[in-house]
C-alpha cells in the first residue's frame, strides 16, 4: 500500500467504507521505462452506495494520479460475465484489448 508506485483509494461515507481502489504502475525499471502502463487492479463500491456516480469519481482520482506519473496507457482485467463492470468501464472510455480463454484440466 505504501509502494511508490500504487495507488489506494478509500472513498467513505461519514465513517463508513463506501468503496475502494488499487491501482498500480507496472515496468518502473529504467530498462522497462517504454512499457510502462497502469493497472487498475481493483475498484469496488458497496451495493447501497453504487449507480450514484462514486465509481466515476473514483477513476477521475485514479486517471489524475497516472498523468501525474507520465502514464498514458490503462489496463484492466473484468470477468467475462461481469456486465456492470463492462458497461461501467466502457462509459470510462476503455476498449476490448484481449480476451484470456481458460480450460479446466
Ligand atoms: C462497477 C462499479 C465499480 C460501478 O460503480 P458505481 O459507483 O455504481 O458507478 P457509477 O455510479 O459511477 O456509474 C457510472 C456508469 O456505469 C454504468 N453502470 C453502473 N452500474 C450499472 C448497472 N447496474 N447496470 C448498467 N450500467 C451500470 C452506467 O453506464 C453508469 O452511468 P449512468 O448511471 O449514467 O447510467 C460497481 O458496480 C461495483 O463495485 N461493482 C462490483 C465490483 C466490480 O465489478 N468492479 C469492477 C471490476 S474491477
Amino acid at each position: 500500500m505504501e509502494a511508490e508506485n500504487s495507488l489506494v483509494l478509500v472513498a467513505l461515507d461519514d465513517e463508513k467504507v463506501a468503496g475502494y481502489s488499487y491501482s498500480l504502475i507496472i515496468g518502473t525499471s529504467n530498462l522497462e521505462d517504454r512499457a510502462k502502463y497502469g493497472c487498475i487492479h481493483d475498484l469496488f463500491i458497496t451495493e447501497t452506495h453504487r449507480r450514484k456516480g462514486l465509481g466515476d469519481k473514483m477513476v477521475s482520482e485514479i486517471v489524475k494520479w497516472f498523468r501525474l506519473n507520465d502514464i498514458h496507457r490503462v489496463e484492466l482485467d473484468i470477468l467475462a460475465q461481469n456486465q456492470v463492470a463492462s458497461s461501467f468501464w466502457k462509459k470510462q472510455g476503455f476498449a476490448d484489448f484481449k480476451h484470456t480463454l481458460y480450460r479446466l484440466l
